[in-house]
């Protein structure tokens, strides 16, 4: 076999690997999967406008988000039930993360605990749903910070679970021998936590789990103008612009759609990051320019565990890594931190 040289391999061969209703989960979106192609494809709709003749010689990828220092502006999304995908699960993925100098984003929904995933000694955030019974919250956000968890990523686009039908028609169910880890005693079964989540979160709960985590809080799932002021307003420290990655509402803009109005009505406050249909450095640069901070992918990293687990995701995060530099040179920028608004124009 070629050795794979991007997402797209990457992707075609996880395809290869995972029985149907596996693959069904990680790859699927929801109803008519018009916002997960649509994330891809939104980046199309965006063309690069490159300077000429700029030093870009010392370039560098390293940025920082919420003041952490990371080697790119790309940082792993919280993917759930990573050892369906690979043995080595989300251990692996933070050890690829690691090496690769970025930011791990937990799921609460893992199959390994925030305390394994931390002893991994990586950079780490760890992303939050709030439970109906306030306990398992309080415990969960209690183990994050106990973990060395720097920020927490509070997930606001999943009050109940999107209408997967890929999942209905394979059949498939994360199989119940597979525990969630974080809920102690051996962990509790994938069907019982989905039932557990709240679905009654309100922006007054922000300030609360802020004040009682004492850790940066970011708002994963902001869509609109109005969504990103009263992340403002209640506490946020920054905003993923997030559509889940198209597996919660669908029909809803793609997220470098939505990037702009965001940026523009969070005004230079708080930090504006964007995930959803990365798959490659340009993808980042342009995000970049249209105001974000830094992006989080999923399913890329993702399908690197899939085929060589922590190896594979740290090739997928290192391909990556040398696509953004390539990608900032040859628009004439040396740091993300130089990429401007007129690096991007509509088609
Ligand atoms: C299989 C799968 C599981 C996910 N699980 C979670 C989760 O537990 N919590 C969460 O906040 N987001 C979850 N997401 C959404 C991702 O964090 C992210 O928003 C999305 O994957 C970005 O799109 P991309 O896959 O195109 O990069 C999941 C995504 C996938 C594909």
């Amino acid at each position: 076999m070629v050795e794979p040289l991007n997402v797209w391999d990457y992707e075609r061969l996880a395809a290869e690997r995972l029985d149907p209703g596996a693959h069904g989960y990680y790859a699927g979106g929801a109803g008519d999967e018009l916002t997960l192609r649509d994330n891809v494809e939104a980046f199309r709709r965006w063309y690069l406008r490159p300077r000429m003749l700029v030093d870009v010689d010392a370039s560098t990828t390293a940025t920082t988000v919420l003041g952490q220092e990371v080697s790119m502006p790309l940082l792993v999304a919280p993917v759930a039930f990573q050892r369906v995908a690979h043995p080595d699960g989300e251990v692996g993925m933070a050890r690829a993360a690691k090496a690769a100098g970025t930011v791990m984003c937990l799921s609460t929904i893992a199959t390994s605990t925030p305390a394994e995933v931390a002893a991994v000694g990586g950079p780490r955030w760890f992303q939050l749903y709030v439970f109906r019974d306030e306990g398992v919250t309080h415990d969960l956000i209690a183990q994050a910070r106990d973990g060395g968890y720097t920020a927490l990523v509070l997930t606001i686009d999943a009050p109940v679970r999107g209408n997967r039908e890929r999942d209905a028609r394979t059949s498939f169910a994360i199989p119940d021998d597979v525990r969630v880890a974080a809920f102690g005693r051996g962990g509790v079964t994938p069907k019982q936590v989905f039932e557990a989540i709240s679905a009654s979160l309100t922006w007054r709960d922000l300030e609360r789990i802020c004040a009682e985590s004492g850790l940066p809080l970011l708002v994963k799932g902001v869509l609109t103008a109005e969504d990103a002021k009263l992340a403002c307003e209640h506490g946020a420290s920054g905003v993923v612009v997030s559509n889940h990655g198209g597996r919660q509402l669908d029909g809803v803009s793609a997220t470098i759609d939505a990037l702009e109005e965001v940026v523009a009505a969070v005004d230079g406050r708080i930090e504006v990051l964007l995930d959803g249909g990365i798959r490659r450095g340009t993808d980042v640069v342009k995000a970049l320019a249209l105001g974000a901070r830094a992006v989080l992918a999923g399913r890329a990293p993702l399908w690197g565990l899939v085929v060589d687990g922590e190896a594979g995701a740290l090739r997928v995060l290192q391909l990556l890594q040398a696509e953004i530099l390539s990608a900032l040179q040859l628009v004439g920028c040396t740091s993300p931190a130089d990429v401007t608004r007129d690096r991007v124009a509509p088609k």
